[in-house]
């Protein structure tokens, strides 16, 4: 879940972002996020996983406070957030199987476990026929199944995806929604930033609009209209 409340950034150089949001996301919603470049998508994203700070208002992530938040809390915020990068982000050396792998022995988890979620999770991905590849032998949709594998390999209770069909063909990229949309389906609140019309308006989804750092339209069902070209 997340609250924003009048959330404004202005980045270290003077650039504003964010200019008063005001967003709340509840717990197992899907919400597209949508805007032209250099709207504050990423901006927004940034703040909702703890990688910038906001510089006025208030923010909730998945019942963390973001105002109080200590240094050393942000590994126990991140663990209920599954974050989707557009470069996928795999490790190059890593098997499919040891990539997923890796995110669950970074948080500590039993070999045991270990041994009998990973499978579960490509399964779930459909590259159960591919444990064994490296990431190079993947094409970018794979690769990016991987990647969302990864994400919510920890059982996260949201996942959180900028622009994760950036760099794949149209075909590659709905299935990848389509895959969001099942982890939605399992319970999972999903957060997709995207710059791709047609893939938004093949959900009936709630999409959020920002322009110039501020939510513009919030409508469930297609894309916004003629706000943003
Ligand atoms: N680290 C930074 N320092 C200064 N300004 C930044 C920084 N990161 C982003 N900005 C600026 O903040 C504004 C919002 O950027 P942001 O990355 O949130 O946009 P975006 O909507 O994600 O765009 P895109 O669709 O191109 O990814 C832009 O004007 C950008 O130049
Ligand atoms: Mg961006």
């Amino acid at each position: 879940m997340v609250r924003m409340l009048d959330v404004c950034k202005v980045y270290e150089n003077g650039t504003p972002a964010l200019a008063g949001i005001n967003l709340r996301i509840d717990e197992g919603e899907f919400v597209f996020l949508v805007g032209s470049s250099a709207s504050g998508k990423s901006t927004i994203v940034k703040i909702l996983t703890s990688e910038i700070k906001m510089t006025s208002g208030r923010a909730i992530v998945n019942g963390r406070n973001l105002n109080r938040l200590k240094p050393s809390e942000v590994p126990k915020l991140r663990r209920t957030l599954g974050v989707v990068f557009q470069d996928f982000r795999l490790i190059e050396k890593k098997t499919v199987y040891e990539n997923v792998a890796f995110a669950m022995r970074a948080v500590g988890a039993a070999p045991r476990i270990i041994k009998k979620r990973v499978p579960y999770v490509l399964k779930l991905v459909g590259l159960e026929n591919k444990q064994k590849s490296f990431p190079y032998e993947l094409s970018g949709g794979e690769q990016q199944r991987v990647a969302v594998a990864r994400a919510i390999v920890n059982n996260p209770s949201m996942i959180i995806a900028d622009e994760p069909t950036g760099n794949l063909d149209p075909k590659m990229s709905l299935d990848i929604m389509v895959l969001l949309d099942k982890i939605n389906s399992l319970g999972t609140t999903v957060l997709v930033v995207t710059h791709e019309r047609e893939l938004v308006d093949s959900f009936s989804k709630r999409v959020v609009a920002i322009d110039n750092g501020r939510i513009i339209s919030d409508r469930t069902g297609g894309y916004y209209q003629n706000e943003i070209i």
